[in-house]
């Protein structure tokens, strides 16, 4: 099985609705603070996400799964991201919505599998020789291409590591190369090389160049103590779905036989249960040395009503194998029908056995108060400024509406009052816009009253 080469599947998050939430915001005790990480009231639902949080890191949770129930705009989806944050970068978390199962070129359980396995990480700890330093210098030696033509080729690279302890020059191979400029290696920063792989990973910049820039996002890290060539634990932190795509890559040699066979494969090569099977026998082996563990992460399915009986089914299957994340739901639906079925209606559009397994937290609507001071917290972050009456309007108009529709409506209001040569957004602006952009219920009764008007 290939690790050194694992590549990081994770997704790109759309966040941006709730980029402001950076936590549960609870206290010592566990408590929800009134306003915080970004969050306002909605204390239980909170409190009990930092329970859950707390199962998940003294790894009790795995293979359970936690339902987040309640109105539309009750903050499911916030809480959601929000124990994902509290969970660090070290646990996964694989947010999903309950549609996606549905693609016309991949199984609906494949669709599944596969988000499962992204939720489950595997810490890897290895004892490796490398070479760890800052780069002092790195120059790669030209030479005449040997195949003609024109156009010069890398015989090999010179390059100069330095720790506390010393300095050493190093003399590698042309393909190394390659992977520096993939990790983007300049002088220095602190990297280190696999001596049997020359896997190249670059650990940030040295913090001797820390006051040369004040604006950059750079990780900056001590110059490594001891000797430039020496034995590191190495860890690194993977899920099993990278593994699966790090294996099931094609793995052809440089003739040109092979280079054929794989322009005839299919360009994506496809993830076979019987190679999960042979990864999963690998990471026990590595798991029952001691090398590796498992840190079950989280799958979030958001929108769970849109499942059908058939992956609710398979999903059930799945909790119940050794190797299961923690599986957490949310839906804003009550009683209705179960997708897939005819007539099968069920609390929240869940099969009850699968219902009666999870633990169910309730979101409940906010008050005027608590809507008045998320748009405030959402208008911070969005960087407009408004006026106090305009937050009373908008909390008003989410009373009516919902809180999701009031901080859509801030983006349009902007733009209305830049249109009316404000900086501020006022009432009047709030009030426009909520006269040109209909939500949902004022759309419904529009289209109640007008039904004839309308093709059927
Ligand atoms: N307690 C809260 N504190 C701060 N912001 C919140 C809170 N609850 C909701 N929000 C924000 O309000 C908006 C709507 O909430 P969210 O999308 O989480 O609702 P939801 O319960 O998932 O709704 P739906 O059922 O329609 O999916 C988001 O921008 C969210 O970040
Ligand atoms: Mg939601």
């Amino acid at each position: 099985m290939k690790i050194e080469e694992v590549k990081s599947t994770v997704r790109a998050q759309r966040i941006a609705a709730h980029s402001h939430v950076k936590g549960l915001g609870l206290n010592e005790s566990g408590a929800a603070l009134p306003v915080g990480g970004g969050l306002v009231g909605q204390s239980n639902a909170r409190e009990a996400a930092g329970i859950v949080v707390d199962l998940i890191k003294s790894k009790k949770m795995a293979g359970r799964a936690l339902l987040l129930a309640g109105p539309p705009g009750t903050g499911k989806t916030a809480i959601a991201l929000a124990i994902a944050q509290e969970l660090g970068n070290k646990v996964p978390f694989c947010p999903m919505v309950g549609s996606e199962v549905y693609s016309s070129e991949i199984k609906k359980t494949e669709v599944l599998m596969e988000n499962f396995r992204r939720s489950i990480g595997l810490r890897i700890r290895e004892t490796k020789e490398v070479y760890e330093g800052e780069v002092t210098e790195l120059t790669p030696i030209e030479t005449e291409n040997p195949m003609g033509g024109y156009g010069k080729t890398i015989s090999n690279v010179v390059i100069g590591l330095k720790t506390a302890k010393g300095t050493k020059q190093l003399k590698l191979d042309p393909s190394i190369y390659e992977s520096l400029q993939k990790e983007k290696v300049e002088v220095g920063d602190v990297i280190y090389i696999e001596a049997n792989s020359g896997a190249v990973k670059r650990q940030g910049r040295s913090d001797t160049f820390a006051t040369e820039f004040d604006l950059e996002t750079e990780e900056y890290v001590p110059l490594p103590k001891g000797d430039v060539h020496k034995k590191k634990e190495v860890i690194q932190d993977v899920t099993l779905h990278d593994l699966d795509v790090a294996n099931a890559r094609p793995q052809g040699g440089q003739d040109v036989l092979s280079m054929m066979g794989q322009l005839m494969k299919p360009k994506k090569t496809e993830i076979t249960d019987k190679l999960r099977m042979e990864i999963n026998k690998v990471v026990n082996r590595y798991i029952d040395q001691g090398i590796a563990e498992l840190v079950p992460g989280v799958l979030f399915i958001d929108e769970v009503h849109m499942l059908d009986l058939e992956t609710f089914t398979y999903l059930h299957k799945s909790l119940e194998s050794p190797i299961a994340p923690i599986v957490v739901f949310a839906t804003n639906r009550g009683r209705c029908v179960i997708r897939g079925t005819d007539d099968i209606t069920s609390p929240h559009g869940m099969p009850l056995d699968l219902l009666d397994r999870v633990l169910i937290i309730r979101t409940l609507p906010y008050s005027i108060s608590e809507m008045e001071q998320i748009i405030r917290i959402r208008a911070q972050t969005e960087g407009l400024q408004m006026e106090d009456s305009a937050i009373t309007t908008l909390s008003e108009i989410a009373g009516q509406a919902t809180l999701r529709y009031a901080v859509q409506l801030l983006t349009p209001a902007y733009q209305m009052c830049k249109v009316n040569g404000k900086t501020i957004i006022g009432p009047d602006d709030l009030k426009d816009v909520h006269g040109l952009f209909l939500d949902a219920k004022r759309s419904a009764t529009f289209l109640t009253e007008r039904n004839n008007k309308y093709m059927v």
